[in-house]
């Protein structure tokens, strides 16, 4: 084996590192509490940690990037410790990997050799388990909080890639089928002052969505409960967008989403679709597969690759159907028969 094989594999099996020492951090408030210079001291009786420890952990947060340790005195970096701190641009982020998805990862090998999902795993998790992972999630609304809000981070950008195809396809009304924290939602409707949005989604997660979005476009976007399962009633709309949805469900739930989707537009009416894809060969690209391994851990579904996509559609009665590699995800568009 090569050298450079070994490194790579060394990177790879210490990657957890990281990732526990900021969790660790976390957990003590450290990035909450640090919102001046102070004392390594100061800093360990606000958290409740031991001086010496806390230096230590600061040593390798400030070797991050995430702090600045100089002598007895830490201080915060600019971007970086706020990004960290409850309400920061990063919080749920870190919050959703240490809660929903490293309890996940630790039992691979369990999902591997049952097949079974293990959100049962969670540290919230209740006995008898909700029948899906956004049920258990919905029993609990600040883990949900966090996950609404880690979605949102995730599909920075989605909405903004979207603009373009919704204008020229002249879109007005568009329906939202599974909105979560309702940040594609926000994104269109603030670069497109003409379009209405109507977004549905379980009814514990419309009430995070309202709180999230708040007024700014209060007139123009209606977040109402909705199981998309059973289908949401929205009809005349001009498009309807799944976005991050299809890869949650096995087949026949995701027919069922489609079918739903048909029945709200009028022929010729626009599905958009953005998802992460599998190349493909099914081979990659490395976010779309450790998606499909997330799916393997949590959810009935799987990611999907173009060709699969287009088959599914093509059952569900939509033609037309356009592919498009994009960031943060993937768009697929489509008119229903
Ligand atoms: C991966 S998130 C995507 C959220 C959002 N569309 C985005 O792109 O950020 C999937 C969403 O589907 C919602 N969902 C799952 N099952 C649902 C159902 N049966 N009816 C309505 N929404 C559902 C979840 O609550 C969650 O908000």
């Amino acid at each position: 084996m090569s050298r450079d094989a070994t490194s790579m594999i060394e990177e790879a099996a210490s990657g957890y590192i990281g990732a526990t020492i900021l969790f660790s951090a976390f957990e003590l408030g450290l990035f909450d509490a640090l919102v001046n210079p102070m004392s390594v001291h100061t800093l360990a009786s606000k958290i409740g940690a031991g001086a010496g420890g806390v230096r230590r952990l600061c040593r390798v947060l400030g070797a991050m990037g995430l702090l600045e340790l100089r002598g007895d005195l830490v201080a915060p970096v600019a971007g970086a410790t706020e990004a960290l701190a409850r309400g920061g641009d990063a919080w749920c982020v870190v919050r959703h990997h240490q809660r929903h998805v490293l309890p996940l990862f630790l039992h691979l090998t369990d999902a591997l050799r049952t097949g079974e999902r293990q959100y049962r795993r969670w540290s919230f998790a209740e006995t008898p388990l909700g029948a899906s992972a956004y049920e258990e999630l919905a029993r609990h609304p600040a883990e949900l909080g966090t996950f609404l809000g880690a979605m949102d981070r995730s599909s920075r950008g989605a909405g903004v890639a979207l603009v373009p195809l919704l204008r020229e396809r002249g879109v007005r009304r568009l329906v939202d089928l599974g909105c979560g924290g309702g940040g594609v939602a926000r994104e269109i409707l603030a670069s497109m002052p003409e379009i209405e949005i109507e977004s549905f989604d379980l009814p514990a997660v419309c009430a995070i969505a309202r709180a999230r979005c708040g007024m700014e476009h209060a007139g123009r976007h209606f977040i109402a409960p909705g199981d998309l399962l059973a289908g949401v009633d929205a009809r005349g709309a001009d498009a309807v967008l799944l976005s991050g949805i299809l890869a949650d469900f096995d087949d026949g739930e995701r027919e069922s989403i489609l079918e739903g989707a048909r029945k709200n537009l009028r022929p010729g009416g626009h599905l958009l679709l953005s998802e992460t894809l599998l190349d493909e060969d099914g081979a990659g690209p490395m976010g779309a597969a450790v998606l499909s391994l997330v799916m393997l851990l949590a959810m009935r579904g799987d990611q999907l690759g173009a060709a699969e996509i287009r088959a599914l559609l093509e059952r569900s009665g939509f033609v037309d159907i356009q592919t498009k590699r994009a960031q943060p995800r993937d768009i697929v568009a489509a008119r229903a028969r």
